[in-house]
């Protein structure tokens, strides 16, 4: 049985779907003083696959109240978006390390044998703080597969940063193309310069690609750069699109040609679906 979390409800069905499983009925509202309200009104079948991605602090809550409800069972939770995946290191003193944090709050939910998945967590050291099983899926070819259809003229993928060039190779590798990354060069205290490390993106269509996009910063630099460097047309690739505020307007307005991501966030941009990635990691 599979229980779509409330911020993960198609994807779920989508899951549900591909496995030819029951999808649970739940109910998900809020009590008048604001406090999250959560049931799962289906009766259960012996075996339970939670699907919940956490882009809220109300997120998390929920799924810690669907945890509740399946404690003395053991399950497969699937968490596509880890929220708090960023905060894992400890910047100033006093900070905490939201991400183990969050880490340890789920794990001591798992009952023995149950198993604990994301999709391109920030970084994989999180998934250490885990005592029970857990493996990050790569959404990565998905991404790659999308672009094979876009008919791009002479592409390379490009990485807004050193950090996401795995990124970057697993789909260029994969479309048999360029990769490429966006380095920085220093040149005085103030003065910052940013350009891809070695190919030449100009007169060539260019799909940045990175594991989330969240106030759109990142990609807007990453756009008007590389159409400064004479790029033709740029597109965004992502997995997860977290794009708060007025982050479509941002990239709309650097000039992107149009933004392709996955359901691990259900957003008007989520065209790629990784239900099938998770269905084959969940499946008997
Ligand atoms: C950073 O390490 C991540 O990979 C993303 O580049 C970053 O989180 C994007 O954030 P924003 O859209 O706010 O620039």
């Amino acid at each position: 049985m599979i229980i779509g979390g409330p911020s993960s409800q198609l994807l779920g069905g989508r899951v549900a779907t591909i496995l030819n499983e029951d999808l649970a009925l739940c109910e998900y509202s809020r009590f008048p003083d604001g406090e999250a309200y959560t049931q799962v009104c289906s009766d259960l079948d012996d075996r339970i696959v939670v699907v919940q991605s956490t882009p809220s602090d109300r997120d998390i809550i929920q799924l810690l109240q669907l945890l509740d409800v399946f404690r003395g069972r053991r399950i497969d939770l699937v968490v596509p978006y880890f929220g708090y995946a960023r905060q894992d290191k400890q910047f100033k003193p006093g900070e905490p390390l939201s991400a183990r944090a969050m880490a340890v709050a789920i794990d001591a939910f798992l009952e023995e044998g149950s198993r604990f998945f994301t999709v391109n967590i920030h970084d994989r050291s999180v998934l250490k703080n885990f005592k029970h099983k857990a493996e990050d899926l790569d959404a990565t070819p998905l991404l790659a597969d999308e672009i094979q259809k876009m008919n791009l003229d002479d592409p390379v993928i490009i990485s807004p940063d050193k950090g996401a060039v795995r990124m970057a190779k697993v789909a260029a590798t994969r479309l048999g193309i360029d990769y490429d990354y966006l380095e920085k060069t220093r040149h005085s205290g103030t003065e910052v310069s940013m350009a891809p490390k070695e190919i030449d993106a100009s007169g060539r269509d260019v799909v940045i690609l990175d594991d989330m996009i969240v106030t759109g910063g990142t990609m807007a630099q990453a756009i008007s750069i590389l159409k400064s460097n004479g790029a033709k047309r740029v597109y965004l690739g992502s997995v997860h699109p977290v794009l708060t505020g007025s982050a479509v307007l941002k990239l709309c307005r650097a000039g992107v040609e149009s933004i392709i991501a996955t359901d691990t966030l259900e957003k008007a941009v989520s065209t790629v679906s990784v239900a099938r990635l998770i269905a084959d990691a969940v499946r008997p």
